[in-house]
C-alpha cells in the first residue's frame, strides 16, 4: 500500500516508518513526504533517501487551498493512507471526511490521557507512574480517533520532560512501524 507522511520538524518517526518499509515483507511503501515547513530537517533526510517531497507553507493562503494542495500532492503520488509523524496543524473536518479511516497519528502520551500539547509535563505533574505513546485514528476530534497500538514507559523520579520524551520517543520509534504494519494490511484499497 502506498503510503504518505505529513512532518512539520525533525521527523524521526517518519525516519523509523521509512527504515521498517524496506524489509521485503513490509506491506506498505513511503511514495511522499509532504512537510508545512519547507526547511523541516525531515524534509532533507527523506530527499537524501530518494523520497519524493512536497514543501507548502501554509501562509499567506486560506486554509482550504493550502489543504487542497496537499491533497492534490497526496493523490498525485497514488497515496492510500496518510501517516501523522510530528505534523503540527489541526487538519480540517473536511480533509479528515476526504480520508476517512485512512490518517493515523503517533501521539506521545497514553490517549485518552494528555491530548494536545506538553504530555510529558502534564504526566510529570500529575505524578503518574507511566507515560507512553499511542497510536491512532485521526478523527475530527483532537488525538481523539480509535486507539490501534500503545506502548508504556515506567516514569522515574528523576525524569524530567525531557529525559522522559526520549524515552518515549525511543519506544514510538518501534511502536509506530508496527502497528502501521498491521493496520494498512487490513485498509480496503
Ligand atoms: C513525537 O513525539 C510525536 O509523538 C509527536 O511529535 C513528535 C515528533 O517527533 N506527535 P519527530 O518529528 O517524529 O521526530
Amino acid at each position: 500500500k502506498k503510503l504518505g507522511i505529513l512532518i512539520s520538524g525533525r521527523g524521526s518517526n517518519m525516519a523509523s516508518l521509512v527504515e521498517a518499509s524496506r524489509a521485503a515483507e513490509c506491506p506498505y511503501e513511503v511514495v511522499l513526504v509532504a512537510s508545512d515547513q519547507p526547511d523541516a530537517p525531515g524534509l532533507a533526510w527523506a530527499e537524501a533517501q530518494g523520497i519524493a517531497t512536497f514543501a507548502q507553507s501554509p501562509r499567506g493562503m486560506p486554509k482550504p487551498e493550502y489543504e487542497s494542495r496537499i491533497d492534490a500532492a497526496l493523490r498525485e503520488a497514488g497515496v492510500e493512507a496518510i501517516a501523522l509523524a510530528g505534523y503540527m496543524r489541526l487538519l480540517s473536518d473536511d480533509f479528515v471526511a476526504r480520508w476517512r479511516g485512512r490518517i493515523v497519528n503517533i501521539h506521545p502520551s497514553l490517549l485518552p490521557k494528555y491530548k494536545g500539547l506538553d504530555t510529558h509535563a502534564r504526566a510529570l505533574a500529575m505524578g503518574d507512574a507511566d507515560a507512553g505513546c499511542s497510536v491512532h485514528i485521526v478523527t475530527e476530534e483532537l488525538d481523539g480517533g480509535e486507539i490501534l497500538g500503545q506502548a508504556t514507559v515506567r516514569i522515574e523520579a528523576r525524569d524530567t520532560a525531557e529525559t522522559l520524551a526520549e524515552r518515549v520517543l525511543r519506544e514510538e520509534h518501534r511502536l509506530y512501524p508496527r502497528v502501521m504494519t498491521e493496520w494498512i494490511k487490513q485498509l480496503p484499497r
